[in-house]
């Protein structure tokens, strides 16, 4: 998607040496800065100070740092600890670790002279399969978008989080939709949820503004007001992306979204995930086995902000020692999703809809995943 007017991805290899270079999404939106990932380490930190984030994009960093480790040393050991530390940087997104599952049935059977190179094109093809599948979703996103813009002539969509190109290699999950409406010319609007208490929606609205996307950022707690009005001002349909989509259809996605999902059932808006297969953890029953990552309680306790000449600055806002709960994500039933949308189509959120689409993953399935769904 276009920075400045110029087509730009999270992460891309550097032109000279071993390293992939990224947008560093901690300084975003006040600062527009790359980083240089050249070691485990580097990619390891990226993940887990959320310089990178958002399930897809995680996955493919992480895919590059088992490369970036190979390429210093590619033993049985190497790999192995180079998996298990990235494996470790965050639980939530499925994605990170469907990518070191694919990088270890690539990697483990080769011999260690062949193992980096391979790597190297094997998180190349992560990411490029990433992009390219998150096109997809846009392309089945807009044909599920244009009817609902045909009927008021205009679209107004709500979205939480970001699950914009930021969150993944390009185009987005949630907002790739979006964006191919944009491109086809319809009259779109986009409602963009602050997001705390990491604000990942003004990330929303950074992205949103530098593609020329008309868009209104409102405080979380805004979203149940605006999705009950109807008339001209109505919601047309509230659109979220997802770390981790359970067998039966249950979505694991940014805090808040549950509440979101709950306040469109409520005011008859739809709710759609946007996601694609590396979202979809088919071992996984339903929600509950979902781990939910309860992150630094000083999130809440310290805001982020610059000062007038854009220089960083931290304000604390609660003391140290008041006692804060900050789980990072939330799980939302599947009966309160009216359709995934994924790169392969659209489907019920449910067993028999994932699999509808996804016929190759009836093994991996537990039966489980069909009896939670005859339950709800
Ligand atoms: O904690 P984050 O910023 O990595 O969480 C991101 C989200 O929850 C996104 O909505 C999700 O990854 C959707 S992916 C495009």
């Amino acid at each position: 998607m276009n920075v400045n007017g110029t087509p730009t991805r999270t992460l891309w290899p550097a032109r000279t040496g071993r390293a992939v270079e990224i947008i560093d999404q901690t300084a975003l939106p006040h600062a527009l800065r790359t980083l240089r990932l050249s070691t485990l380490e580097d990619a390891a930190h990226a993940i887990r100070s959320m310089q990178v984030r958002g399930a897809p994009l995680i996955g493919a960093t992480a895919a590059y740092g088992v490369a970036l480790a190979l390429a210093a040393r590619a033993d049985d050991a190497a790999l192995a600890a180079a998996l298990a530390t990235l494996a470790a940087t965050r639980p939530t997104a499925v994605n990170l670790h469907w990518a070191l599952a694919r990088m270890q049935v690539a990697l483990a059977p080769r011999p260690p002279a062949e193992r980096a190179d391979l790597a190297w094109r094997e998180a190349a093809a992560i990411a490029d399969e990433d992009a390219a599948q998150c096109r997809h979703i846009g392309e089945h996103g807009l044909a599920l978008l244009r009817p609902l813009a045909e009927r008021r002539g205009r679209l107004d969509v709500m979205t939480h989080c970001n699950a914009g190109w930021l969150a993944t290699v390009d185009h987005g999950t949630a907002l790739a939709p979006v964006y191919a409406a944009f491109e086809a010319g319809i009259d779109v609007h986009v409602w963009v949820s602050e997001t705390r208490p990491r604000n990942q929606g003004l990330l929303t609205a950074w992205e949103l503004k530098q593609h020329g996307v008309p868009h209104t950022l409102i405080a979380d707690n805004a979203a149940g007001l605006l999705l009950a009005r109807g008339g001209a001002n109505a919601i047309d349909a509230v659109i979220v992306g997802a770390d981790r989509i359970a067998a039966n259809g249950d979505v694991a996605n940014k805090v808040g979204t549950y509440l979101k999902a709950l306040a469109a059932r409520e005011s008859g808006v739809p709710f759609y995930v946007a996601a694609p297969r590396s979202t979809v953890d088919f071992a996984c029953a339903s929600g509950t086995a979902i781990p939910i990552e309860e992150r630094a309680g000083d999130e809440l306790r310290v805001v982020h902000g610059c000062d007038a000449a854009l220089a960083p600055v931290q304000v604390r806002q609660i003391p140290a020692d008041e006692a804060v709960a900050n789980p990072a994500f939330d799980v939302t039933p599947a009966r309160l999703v009216s359709a995934l949308i994924t790169e392969r189509g659209l489907c019920a959120a449910s067993a028999d809809g994932l699999l509808g689409l996804y016929p190759e993953a009836r093994s991996e399935m537990p039966a489980q995943a069909h009896r939670e769904n005859a339950r709800a």
